[in-house]
Protein backbone atom coordinates (compact mmCIF):
# COMPACT_ATOMS: atom_id res chain seq x y z
CA UNK A 1 0.00 0.00 0.00
CA UNK A 2 2.38 3.34 -1.08
CA UNK A 3 1.61 5.63 1.19
CA UNK A 4 1.00 4.25 4.32
CA UNK A 5 0.99 5.99 7.88
CA UNK A 6 4.71 5.97 9.07
CA UNK A 7 2.25 4.82 12.77
CA UNK A 8 1.03 1.87 10.47
CA UNK A 9 3.50 -1.10 12.13
CA UNK A 10 2.04 -4.05 10.35
CA UNK A 11 -1.77 -5.62 9.84
CA UNK A 12 -2.52 -7.10 12.91
CA UNK A 13 -5.87 -9.21 11.34
CA UNK A 14 -7.02 -8.89 7.57
CA UNK A 15 -9.92 -8.33 6.23
CA UNK A 16 -10.87 -12.50 5.49
CA UNK A 17 -10.01 -13.02 9.77
CA UNK A 18 -12.10 -10.48 10.67
CA UNK A 19 -15.27 -11.37 7.89
CA UNK A 20 -14.79 -15.09 9.02
CA UNK A 21 -14.85 -14.66 13.29
CA UNK A 22 -18.09 -11.75 12.60
CA UNK A 23 -19.91 -14.42 10.73
CA UNK A 24 -19.08 -17.19 13.31
CA UNK A 25 -20.16 -14.58 16.27
CA UNK A 26 -23.14 -14.04 14.61
CA UNK A 27 -24.15 -17.98 14.92
CA UNK A 28 -23.02 -18.22 18.15
CA UNK A 29 -25.30 -15.20 19.21
CA UNK A 30 -27.97 -16.49 17.27
CA UNK A 31 -27.58 -19.77 18.64
CA UNK A 32 -27.55 -18.49 22.56
CA UNK A 33 -30.49 -16.08 22.00
CA UNK A 34 -32.97 -18.45 19.80
CA UNK A 35 -36.33 -18.16 19.91
CA UNK A 36 -36.20 -14.66 21.87
CA UNK A 37 -35.47 -10.78 20.97
CA UNK A 38 -32.27 -8.97 21.28
CA UNK A 39 -31.66 -5.37 22.51
CA UNK A 40 -28.28 -4.07 21.49
CA UNK A 41 -26.27 -1.49 22.71
CA UNK A 42 -23.35 -0.29 20.92
CA UNK A 43 -20.53 1.96 22.07
CA UNK A 44 -19.67 4.55 20.25
CA UNK A 45 -17.49 5.02 18.50
CA UNK A 46 -15.54 2.34 18.04
CA UNK A 47 -18.27 0.13 18.15
CA UNK A 48 -19.75 1.30 14.81
CA UNK A 49 -17.81 -1.27 12.17
CA UNK A 50 -18.33 -4.05 14.19
CA UNK A 51 -21.48 -3.75 14.86
CA UNK A 52 -22.90 -3.31 11.07
CA UNK A 53 -21.29 -6.52 10.39
CA UNK A 54 -22.53 -8.39 13.22
CA UNK A 55 -26.24 -7.48 13.39
CA UNK A 56 -26.25 -8.60 9.43
CA UNK A 57 -24.96 -11.89 10.56
CA UNK A 58 -27.35 -12.05 13.57
CA UNK A 59 -30.87 -14.22 12.80
CA UNK A 60 -32.98 -13.54 15.58
CA UNK A 61 -34.86 -10.11 15.38
CA UNK A 62 -33.14 -7.16 17.23
CA UNK A 63 -33.21 -3.38 18.02
CA UNK A 64 -29.88 -1.01 18.47
CA UNK A 65 -29.70 2.26 20.49
CA UNK A 66 -25.90 3.61 21.16
CA UNK A 67 -23.88 4.98 23.92
CA UNK A 68 -21.31 7.73 23.89
CA UNK A 69 -18.97 7.35 26.25
CA UNK A 70 -15.74 8.87 26.67
CA UNK A 71 -12.62 7.25 28.61
CA UNK A 72 -9.61 8.05 26.59
CA UNK A 73 -9.64 11.56 25.28
CA UNK A 74 -6.64 11.88 23.04
CA UNK A 75 -4.73 9.70 24.49
CA UNK A 76 -3.97 5.65 23.92
CA UNK A 77 -4.82 4.67 27.98
CA UNK A 78 -8.03 4.45 29.99
CA UNK A 79 -7.86 7.15 32.79
CA UNK A 80 -10.58 5.66 34.69
CA UNK A 81 -12.61 8.23 34.17
CA UNK A 82 -15.57 7.40 32.74
CA UNK A 83 -18.44 10.22 31.02
CA UNK A 84 -21.55 9.62 29.22
CA UNK A 85 -21.50 11.57 26.50
CA UNK A 86 -24.98 10.38 24.90
CA UNK A 87 -27.00 8.08 26.42
CA UNK A 88 -29.68 5.50 25.47
CA UNK A 89 -33.05 6.53 23.96
CA UNK A 90 -34.93 4.15 25.36
CA UNK A 91 -35.58 1.99 28.64
CA UNK A 92 -34.17 -1.37 28.73
CA UNK A 93 -35.65 -3.16 31.47
CA UNK A 94 -37.28 -6.39 30.83
CA UNK A 95 -34.86 -6.68 27.80
CA UNK A 96 -32.30 -8.99 26.59
CA UNK A 97 -29.42 -6.85 26.45
CA UNK A 98 -26.31 -7.39 24.46
CA UNK A 99 -23.59 -4.83 24.81
CA UNK A 100 -21.46 -4.78 21.70
CA UNK A 101 -17.50 -3.25 22.52
CA UNK A 102 -14.77 -2.69 20.15
CA UNK A 103 -12.42 -3.79 22.41
CA UNK A 104 -11.53 -4.32 25.94
CA UNK A 105 -8.41 -3.04 27.29
CA UNK A 106 -8.02 -2.25 31.07
CA UNK A 107 -11.92 -3.07 31.27
CA UNK A 108 -12.61 -0.08 32.96
CA UNK A 109 -15.01 1.44 30.53
CA UNK A 110 -16.65 -1.82 30.64
CA UNK A 111 -16.58 -2.38 34.04
CA UNK A 112 -18.15 1.17 34.91
CA UNK A 113 -20.81 0.62 31.85
CA UNK A 114 -21.95 -2.68 33.36
CA UNK A 115 -22.66 -1.02 36.66
CA UNK A 116 -24.70 1.47 34.91
CA UNK A 117 -26.83 -0.96 32.97
CA UNK A 118 -27.22 -3.37 35.80
CA UNK A 119 -29.27 -0.42 37.22
CA UNK A 120 -32.02 -0.24 34.83
CA UNK A 121 -32.79 -3.67 35.20
CA UNK A 122 -32.38 -5.77 32.30
CA UNK A 123 -33.51 -9.09 32.08
CA UNK A 124 -30.10 -10.48 31.06
CA UNK A 125 -26.97 -8.39 30.08
CA UNK A 126 -24.00 -10.00 28.01
CA UNK A 127 -20.95 -8.39 26.57
CA UNK A 128 -19.52 -8.98 23.00
CA UNK A 129 -16.30 -7.46 21.72
CA UNK A 130 -14.78 -7.67 18.95
CA UNK A 131 -10.91 -7.96 20.96
CA UNK A 132 -9.92 -8.42 24.08
CA UNK A 133 -6.34 -7.74 25.59
CA UNK A 134 -6.68 -10.59 28.64
CA UNK A 135 -2.83 -9.36 29.24
CA UNK A 136 -4.82 -6.03 30.81
CA UNK A 137 -7.89 -6.81 33.16
CA UNK A 138 -8.63 -9.34 34.90
CA UNK A 139 -10.54 -12.39 34.08
CA UNK A 140 -13.70 -11.13 35.88
CA UNK A 141 -14.60 -9.29 33.54
CA UNK A 142 -17.59 -10.96 31.94
CA UNK A 143 -17.33 -11.08 28.27
CA UNK A 144 -19.37 -13.65 26.85
CA UNK A 145 -18.47 -13.12 23.02
CA UNK A 146 -15.23 -12.69 21.82
CA UNK A 147 -14.21 -12.00 18.80
CA UNK A 148 -10.40 -12.31 18.81
CA UNK A 149 -8.07 -12.03 22.13
CA UNK A 150 -4.87 -9.92 21.22
CA UNK A 151 -1.72 -9.07 22.20
CA UNK A 152 -1.35 -5.51 24.73
CA UNK A 153 -0.70 -3.75 21.11
CA UNK A 154 -2.18 -0.43 20.23
CA UNK A 155 -4.29 -1.05 17.69
CA UNK A 156 -6.07 1.01 14.87
CA UNK A 157 -9.00 0.31 11.88
CA UNK A 158 -12.50 -1.31 11.63
CA UNK A 159 -13.86 1.46 13.53
CA UNK A 160 -10.96 1.83 16.19
CA UNK A 161 -9.04 5.13 16.42
CA UNK A 162 -5.59 6.68 17.26
CA UNK A 163 -6.61 10.59 18.02
CA UNK A 164 -9.67 9.63 15.55
CA UNK A 165 -7.86 8.62 12.72
CA UNK A 166 -7.66 5.21 10.66
CA UNK A 167 -11.27 4.11 11.76
CA UNK A 168 -11.63 3.98 8.08
CA UNK A 169 -9.28 0.56 7.30
CA UNK A 170 -10.94 -2.27 6.65
CA UNK A 171 -7.76 -4.55 8.24
CA UNK A 172 -6.43 -3.84 12.34
CA UNK A 173 -3.00 -2.85 12.32
CA UNK A 174 -0.62 -2.35 15.04
CA UNK A 175 0.17 0.97 15.52
CA UNK A 176 3.90 3.15 16.31
CA UNK A 177 2.67 4.92 19.02
CA UNK A 178 5.72 7.25 19.19
CA UNK A 179 5.10 7.72 15.16
CA UNK A 180 1.57 9.04 15.55
P1 LIG B 1 -10.63 0.23 28.66
O1 LIG B 1 -11.48 1.03 29.56
O2 LIG B 1 -9.16 0.36 28.99
O3 LIG B 1 -11.03 -1.22 28.54
O4 LIG B 1 -10.72 0.88 27.21
C1 LIG B 1 -11.84 0.78 26.43
C2 LIG B 1 -11.86 1.77 25.30
O5 LIG B 1 -10.57 2.31 25.01
C3 LIG B 1 -12.28 1.06 24.03
O6 LIG B 1 -13.67 1.04 23.88
C4 LIG B 1 -11.56 1.86 22.96
O7 LIG B 1 -12.35 2.95 22.56
C5 LIG B 1 -10.31 2.36 23.63
N1 LIG B 1 -9.14 1.47 23.35
C6 LIG B 1 -8.55 0.57 24.16
N2 LIG B 1 -7.52 -0.05 23.56
C7 LIG B 1 -7.48 0.46 22.31
C8 LIG B 1 -6.64 0.18 21.17
O8 LIG B 1 -5.72 -0.65 21.16
N3 LIG B 1 -6.92 0.92 20.05
C9 LIG B 1 -7.92 1.86 19.99
N4 LIG B 1 -8.72 2.12 21.02
C10 LIG B 1 -8.51 1.44 22.17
Amino acid sequence: MSGRHPALRAPLLTEAQIRERVAALGREITEAYAGRELTITCVLKGGFIFLADLVRAIEVPCTMDFMVISSYGMGTRSSGVVRILKDLDAPIDGKDVLVVEDIVDSGLTLSYLLRNLETRRPASLEVCSLLSKPGRHDNDVPIRFVGFEIPDDFVVGYGLDAGERFRELPEIWTVDETRL
